[in-house]
């Protein structure tokens, strides 16, 4: 398993979301929620958007376009327009850092 630094803790305040490029290819939403850290792909699967650009609602993430949304612990699409999940990252926190795990 390979551990990626994504950011640091204070970097995202709880209830917030941020975007994390990894230089890889990849750009993943970094979410604080309810006390915990999550991860996404950061492309909404219903269009050219932003999900770090959008709010967090009990759990979900609305995204900022056709305000569909995704339940961000499980990636799964749980308002129209949006139908296919997002993919869902492994995240762990160690010291003051948020990493990856993959
Ligand atoms: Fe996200 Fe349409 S682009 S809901």
């Amino acid at each position: 398993m390979t551990m990626t630094k994504l950011c640091a803790i204070r970097d995202v305040p709880e209830g917030e979301v941020r975007q994390v490029d990894l230089g890889d290819g990849r750009v993943l939403a970094v979410y604080h929620m309810d006390g915990a850290f999550y991860a996404t792909d950061d492309l909404c699967t219903h269009g050219d958007a932003s999900l770090s650009e959008g709010e967090i609602e009990d759990g979900r993430i609305l995204c900022p376009y056709h305000l569909g949304s995704f339940d961000i612990r499980t990636g799964e699409p749980v308002a129209a327009p949006c139908s296919v999940a997002i993919r869902t990252y492994r995240v762990e926190t160690v010291g003051e850092d948020v990493l990856l795990a993959d």
